[in-house]
C-alpha cells in the first residue's frame, strides 16, 4: 500500500478477529496528552458517539476511527472495546477533515448555509484517508464479518473494502442529511461518491427524503457509461441493481439510550443538582436552554437574535429570566467556524451589556462540553428548550431533553427543519428562517398552561422513550443481516425502510 500519511500499524493478535466493526472519522473517545506528560481518553463531541456508545456496549467487536490527534497510533482497549486508530498526519487532518469532509461536505449537504470549497487536493487526501480506513476494517474485520462505516466523512469506504473484502456484509448510515439533487449535483466528485456508496450491501438515512434523493443520483448518475462499458444501476422501490449485486437504500431515524436518560434524570442527586441550578441563577421564573456543538447549522444565532428582540419588545422581562447557552468547542481551525463563534459571543455580549445587571446576566454561555450529570441537571431544570437549527440531520439534544422530562414538566421549541421534527409533532415547532415564528414559539413554550404542557410532553415521550436507539439500531442492523435474501427478491422491489 502507497500512503501519504503516517501507516498503519495493526497488531497482528489483531487481525481478522471481529464479527462486527464499527468505522467511523473518530473514535469513540479523544486522545488527549495532559501536561505531565501522561494519556487521558475522553468523550468524542457529537451525537455519532452518543448514538453508537450503547450499541458498542451490548457487542464484542472493534472500532475503527481517528484518536482526534496527529501521527497517533494506539489501538487501546476502552470498556472491552477494542479501539483501533487510523493514524492522520497534520496535512491529512487539514486536507481531508478540515478541509472536505468540513468545508465542502458539511456545508453542501446542510443547504450550502456556507459556500463549500472545492479543491483537487482536499479531493486527493479524502481519497486516500478513505482507503486507509477500508485497509484497516479489513484488517479488523473476520470471515463474513458485518462491518458499519458511518458519516459523510467515509462515503469511498464501502467501494473501497467491498473490493478488498468481498466476503462481508457492509452497512453504511448517514448522520447528516442527504442534500437536494440540484446541490449534490455541485459536486466535482459526485459520481464518485455515489459508486463508493453503492459499494454497501445497505445504505440508511435518517429520513424518506435523503433517501429517495439518493435513489435518484444512483440511477442518473452510477449508470452512466464508464471506459469498460455501461454500468447497469436501475433502482426500484428502495433496491438498487448494481451489476449482480442489490443495494438495498432505507430510512432510519436515530435516537439516543432514552430508557437510561429517563432513569438516570429521575436520581435524587440529578434532582438536587437541578434545583441548586436554579438557585445559583437567581430563581428566576423562566429558563431557557440550548445545548449544541458550536456549529453554524445549530441556529444559535436564531434564538440569540430571537431573545434580543423579545427582550427589546418587553415580551420577557430580563430581570426574571435566563437563558443558558452549551456549546462544545468544534472545528475550531476552520473559517465559517471562527467567524461563526465570533457572530455568536457578539450576540452573547450585546444582550448582556444592554439587559444584564452586575449580578444577573441575562445569557449564561460556556464553551466547554459538560458531563453527563451535570448535562442532565440542565434538562431538568430548564422550562425551555431551545432546539433551532437552519438544517440538522436529527438533532438527540432534543430527544434527550423530552427522555428527561418525567416529570412532565418543560416545553420543546424546535426547529422544523430538523430530523427530529417528522417525530416530534407535538412540540413547538417553528420555521427558524421566520424570526416573528421562532419568537411566538418561544413565547407559546413560556406562557403553556401546565396541563397543555403535561399533554405534549407525554406525547413526545411516547415517541422518544418507544423509539431509541437499540430499535434504530435493531432496524438497521436486522435489514443488513437479511440483505442476501433481500437480492433473491430484489425484483419485487423493497420499499424504503420506516425505522
Ligand atoms: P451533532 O451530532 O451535530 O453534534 P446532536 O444534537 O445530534 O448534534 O448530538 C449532539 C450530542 O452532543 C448530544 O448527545 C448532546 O448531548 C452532546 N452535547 C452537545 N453539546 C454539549 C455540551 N456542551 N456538553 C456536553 N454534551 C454536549
Ligand atoms: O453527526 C455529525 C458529526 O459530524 C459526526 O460525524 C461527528 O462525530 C460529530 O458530528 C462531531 O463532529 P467532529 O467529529 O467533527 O467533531
Amino acid at each position: 500500500m502507497s500512503s501519504t500519511g503516517t501507516d498503519l500499524q495493526i497488531d497482528p493478535d489483531e487481525l481478522h478477529t471481529a464479527d462486527f466493526v464499527v468505522v467511523a472519522n473518530r473514535l469513540p473517545v479523544d486522545k488527549e496528552t495532559l501536561p505531565d506528560g501522561s494519556i487521558r481518553w475522553k468523550r468524542s463531541p457529537g451525537g455519532l458517539v452518543t448514538a453508537l456508545e450503547p450499541i458498542l456496549r451490548s457487542q464484542t467487536g472493534a472500532w475503527v476511527g481517528w484518536s482526534g490527534v496527529p501521527d497517533s497510533h494506539d489501538n487501546p482497549v476502552v470498556d472491552g472495546l477494542q479501539l483501533i486508530s487510523v493514524p492522520l498526519s497534520a496535512s491529512e487532518i487539514n486536507e481531508y477533515y478540515e478541509g472536505f469532509s468540513n468545508a465542502t461536505l458539511w456545508p453542501l449537504y446542510h443547504d450550502v448555509l456556507v459556500k463549500p470549497e472545492y479543491h483537487r487536493e482536499w479531493w486527493n487526501a479524502y481519497v486516500e484517508v478513505n482507503r486507509r480506513f477500508a485497509e484497516a476494517a479489513s484488517a479488523a474485520a473476520s470471515d463474513g464479518a458485518m462491518v458499519w462505516i458511518q458519516d459523510y466523512q467515509l462515503q469511498l469506504v464501502p467501494k473501497m473494502l467491498r473490493m478488498l473484502r468481498p466476503d462481508l456484509k457492509i452497512g453504511f448510515f448517514l448522520h447528516i442529511p442527504f442534500p437536494p439533487v440540484e446541490l449534490f449535483m455541485q459536486l466535482p466528485w459526485r459520481t464518485e461518491i455515489v459508486e463508493g456508496l453503492l459499494g454497501a450491501d445497505l445504505i440508511g438515512f435518517h429520513l424518506p427524503g435523503g433517501a429517495q434523493n439518493f435513489l435518484y443520483l444512483a440511477r442518473r448518475l452510477a449508470g452512466q457509461a464508464t471506459s469498460k462499458g455501461t454500468v447497469g444501476v436501475r433502482s426500484k422501490f428502495g433496491v438498487v441493481q448494481v451489476g449482480f449485486r442489490h443495494v438495498r437504500v432505507g430510512a432510519f431515524p436515530i435516537s439516543i439510550d432514552s430508557g437510561a436518560l429517563d432513569a438516570e434524570s429521575r436520581s435524587r442527586k440529578i434532582r438536587a443538582r437541578a434545583a441548586e441550578i436554579r438557585t445559583e441563577l437567581g430563581n428566576p421564573s423562566t429558563i431557557l436552554l440550548g445545548v449544541d456543538r458550536l456549529d453554524y447549522t445549530k441556529g444559535i444565532d436564531v434564538r440569540l437574535q430571537a431573545l434580543s428582540e423579545l427582550l427589546a419588545e418587553g415580551r420577557i422581562d430580563p430581570s426574571d429570566t435566563v437563558m443558558i447557552q452549551l456549546a462544545t468547542p468544534s472545528r475550531e481551525r476552520v473559517d465559517s467556524y471562527i467567524q461563526m463563534r465570533a457572530g455568536i459571543e457578539q450576540l452573547v455580549g450585546n444582550i448582556n451589556g444592554t439587559y444584564g445587571e452586575v449580578a444577573h446576566q441575562v445569557v449564561q454561555y460556556l464553551h466547554r462540553p459538560v458531563d453527563r450529570d451535570e448535562l442532565i441537571a440542565f434538562f431538568v431544570a430548564a422550562d425551555v428548550m431551545l432546539v433551532t437549527p437552519l438544517r440538522d440531520g436529527m438533532n438527540l439534544v432534543a430527544k434527550e431533553y423530552v427522555a428527561c422530562r418525567s416529570d412532565l414538566g418543560g416545553a420543546l421549541v424546535l426547529s422544523e427543519f430538523t430530523g427530529a421534527a417528522a417525530e416530534l409533532r407535538s412540540a413547538y415547532q417553528a420555521n427558524p428562517y421566520d424570526l416573528d415564528g421562532v419568537k411566538d414559539a418561544i413565547m407559546a413554550a413560556v406562557n403553556q398552561d401546565d396541563e397543555e404542557g403535561r399533554r405534549r410532553m407525554r406525547a413526545l415521550r411516547r415517541q422518544v422513550l418507544a423509539h431509541d436507539v437499540s430499535r434504530w439500531a435493531k432496524s438497521f442492523l436486522g435489514a443488513l443481516g437479511s440483505t442476501q435474501e433481500t437480492a433473491s427478491s430484489a425484483n419485487r422491489g423493497v420499499d424504503i425502510v420506516d425505522g
